[in-house]
């Protein structure tokens, strides 16, 4: 199947820049989101960056401004019938995703590949409140989507291969790697980091060292970009709880229990860099 006009459901932190990522690439896009204030924050830090970039000079202006004129934006997911795949990134929550789905499935013509930028959920879940599970799998970008380099494929027990080779080729046409996952939670990359940023938690919970010096050691010894407690500043603390608490209730394997800390900030409406307040004050 031939891909030339994408959808992305929700145009939060990740939304957003995946957009970015398949204007770029040269595909049509439209992007939809609910809350009208959210979208014209989303279109303005697009344009924003591409016009950091021409600045710079890395970009030329009018290459910029065919990336802006491919993107088209809604609050309508009406408006996502004729896409030819439809990426949804809205909040970590499989009861709205379902939903959506099961809405989009309505909307969107037989053809239309539908994936899911869940970090933990089970895809086969959203699959199934669809009538297309062979057309379903779970295509997750990483933060920030234009700057990493992974595209984790997601298939399910019902993804069809013809699916997942036209995936992998939507994938390696966005300059991403491509890798195939299994639908368990967290897939490879959130299955296997999220115990370490846990573990980052719970060493600050347990007065074994400062924010400071657990992320400066990460950086310092490990090469690692951004500590453990600056990473979930940056992916949202709700979203972190959100991925512990769906890991712990599929493995009961305690690496993977949200420390307490975790909760208690969430309650307390630190989210981290997206309200300006989390492990760290960015205000
Ligand atoms: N934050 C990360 O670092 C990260 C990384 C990889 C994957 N993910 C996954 O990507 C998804 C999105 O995460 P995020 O961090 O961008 O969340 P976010 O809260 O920043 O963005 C979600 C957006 O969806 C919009 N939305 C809600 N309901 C909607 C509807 N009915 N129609 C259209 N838009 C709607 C919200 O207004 C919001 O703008 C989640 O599944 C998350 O697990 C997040």
């Amino acid at each position: 199947m031939t891909i030339t006009t994408v959808g992305v459901l929700g145009l939060g932190q990740m939304g957003t820049g995946v957009l970015q990522v398949f204007a770029q690439s040269g595909y049509q896009v439209i992007g939809v989101e609910s809350d009208q204030g959210q979208l014209d924050r989303a279109i303005g830090s697009i344009d924003k960056r591409l016009s950091s970039r021409v600045e710079k000079g890395k970009m030329p202006q009018e290459d910029k401004d065919n990336i802006m004129g491919r993107i088209t934006v809604s609050t309508k997911m009406e408006d996502m019938g004729d896409c030819d795949l439809v990426e949804e990134a809205v909040p970590e929550d499989m009861e709205l995703k379902k939903k959506l789905f099961g809405d989009l499935d309505k909307i969107c013509k037989k053809e239309t590949i539908f994936g899911s930028n869940t970090s933990c959920l089970s895809v086969t879940d959203m699959a199934v409140a669809t009538n297309r599970g062979d057309k379903f799998l779970g295509l997750h970008f990483h933060n920030p989507a234009p700057v990493m380099r992974l595209f984790e494929i997601v298939r399910t027990i019902m993804t069809s291969e013809e699916t997942i080779e036209t995936a992998r080729k939507f994938g390696e046409s966005l300059g991403k790697t491509v890798v195939v996952a299994p639908d368990v939670g967290g897939f490879i990359v959130t299955r296997l980091f999220t115990p370490f940023l846990l573990g980052a938690v719970r060493m600050l919970e347990e007065g074994i060292a400062t924010r400071e010096d657990i992320d400066i050691s990460m950086k310092m010894a490990v090469n690692h970009p951004m500590g453990p407690l600056e990473v979930i500043d940056f992916i949202g603390l709700d979203t972190e709880l959100s991925i512990a608490e769906t890991l712990y209730e599929e493995t009961k394997d305690p690496k993977y229990a949200p420390p307490l800390l975790l909760k208690k900030m969430v309650t307390a409406g630190w989210l981290g860099r997206k309200c300006g307040k989390g492990f760290y004050d960015y205000k």
